[in-house]
């Protein structure tokens, strides 16, 4: 099934960018704004295509104060001690297809061997396997806070010449201007400050380097908005643009993505949702200041509340590892070119 699932909607017509349901379309948001004027572009558009209406395109606004279980330093490491058991073959067939990866690093423009390239919570180098396409790895650079993820990508022969190495992507360790790239794809979602993330990705870039933040978008459907709010972080669009912008880079510019057999539809809240760039404007640091981390790691935690956000967060992840199962089918038994 999972080769099928990366084929997906092959046959997929696009038809026309006008939803018929008027409820946006792929070049605008919800609030009625063209993509073009938030610095958006969207994707999988061919230019003869016509667009098949999703019933939500773009996500919607969501309270601060949601649970977000999963969203912290340490819950992520031991949600990635299980998962990296089976992460390559369970997790991503299902939301981050070869595809797609290869779609999201086009606006990252890798095509020079000699680029410097870090690949920030790179996991098992999934994405970085898209990187050394391009690139010599020994320019590349792979960094996760687990080093169960990284187990894995050590075994992965393209990878053997890259420099692997544990660390935290809120407190990089490279010094300022290092970098031609900086890639970060599906990591932004379980970081507790993402801003901070971000301002870091622009420090450590040289200038005229370029940032590509790849990460999910927020839901618009209610029960998949729930599990997404008890999981982790899915941005807005608006706040990955925002951030950039804090941060300091211009040129700053959002594509979406997605899985080929979603046919558009962007409610759930995509794992993979959007690319977002970058283009680091003057050497140094990044003029936004902030404070001391929020999240202190070293800090005791009570195993009790631990364990329960722990249990709660990777219910709520299940949920998301069966959406993209139940769209597959709604692909596979609806008519070629109809709405999903
Ligand atoms: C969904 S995986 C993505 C892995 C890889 N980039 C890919 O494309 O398959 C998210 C990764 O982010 C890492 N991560 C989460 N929080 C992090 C942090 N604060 N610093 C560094 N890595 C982090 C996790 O350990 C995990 O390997």
């Amino acid at each position: 099934m999972a080769s099928s699932m990366l084929n997906g909607a092959e046959g997929l017509k696009l038809t026309g960018m006008r939803s018929p349901h008027g409820l946006g379309s792929m070049n605008s948001t919800l609030h009625g704004k063209p993509l073009s004027k938030m610095g958006l572009t969207p994707f999988n558009l061919r230019k003869d295509a016509k667009f098949v209406a999703p019933k939500c395109s773009l996500s919607s606004s969501r309270p601060a104060s949601q649970p977000r279980f999963i969203q912290h330093k340490k819950e992520a490491f031991w949600f990635y001690r299980f998962l990296s058991i089976v992460y390559d073959h369970v997790i991503n067939p299902g939301h981050w297809t070869e595809d797609m990866r290869d779609e999201a690093l086009k606006p990252a423009d890798l095509y020079s061997p000699r680029l410097k390239v870090v690949d920030v919570g790179g996991g098992t180098g999934f994405t970085t396997l898209g990187i050394v396409k391009h690139v010599d790895p020994k320019n590349v650079t792979i960094i996760d806070q687990s080093p169960h993820q990284l187990a894995k990508a050590r075994q992965k022969e393209p990878l053997k010449e890259c420099t692997i190495m544990e660390g935290d992507a809120e407190d990089l360790p490279f010094p300022t201007d290092s970098f031609d790239r900086y890639i970060s794809a599906g990591s932004i979602e379980y970081w507790p400050e993402p801003q901070r993330g971000i301002r870091e990705a622009y420090r450590v870039l040289r200038q005229g380097g370029v940032a590509c933040v790849i990460g999910p978008v927020y839901p618009t459907f209610w029960l998949s908005r729930f599990f997404a709010d008890m999981w982790m972080l899915f941005p807005k669009e608006e706040e990955y643009i925002e951030w950039f912008k804090n941060a300091g880079f211009k040129d700053v510019q959002l594509k979406r993505i997605g899985p080929k057999w979603y046919r558009g539809v962007r409610r759930h809240g995509l794992i993979m949702g959007c690319s977002v760039t970058g283009v680091k404007r003057q050497p140094g640091d990044s003029p936004l200041q902030l404070g001391p981390k929020a999240e202190d790691v070293e800090r005791p935690v009570n195993p009790f509340s631990f364990l329960l956000r722990f249990v709660l967060g990777s219910i709520a992840a299940t949920y998301f590892v069966l959406v993209p199962i139940y769209m597959w089918i709604k692909d596979q038994i609806t008519p070629k070119g109809m709405p999903i």
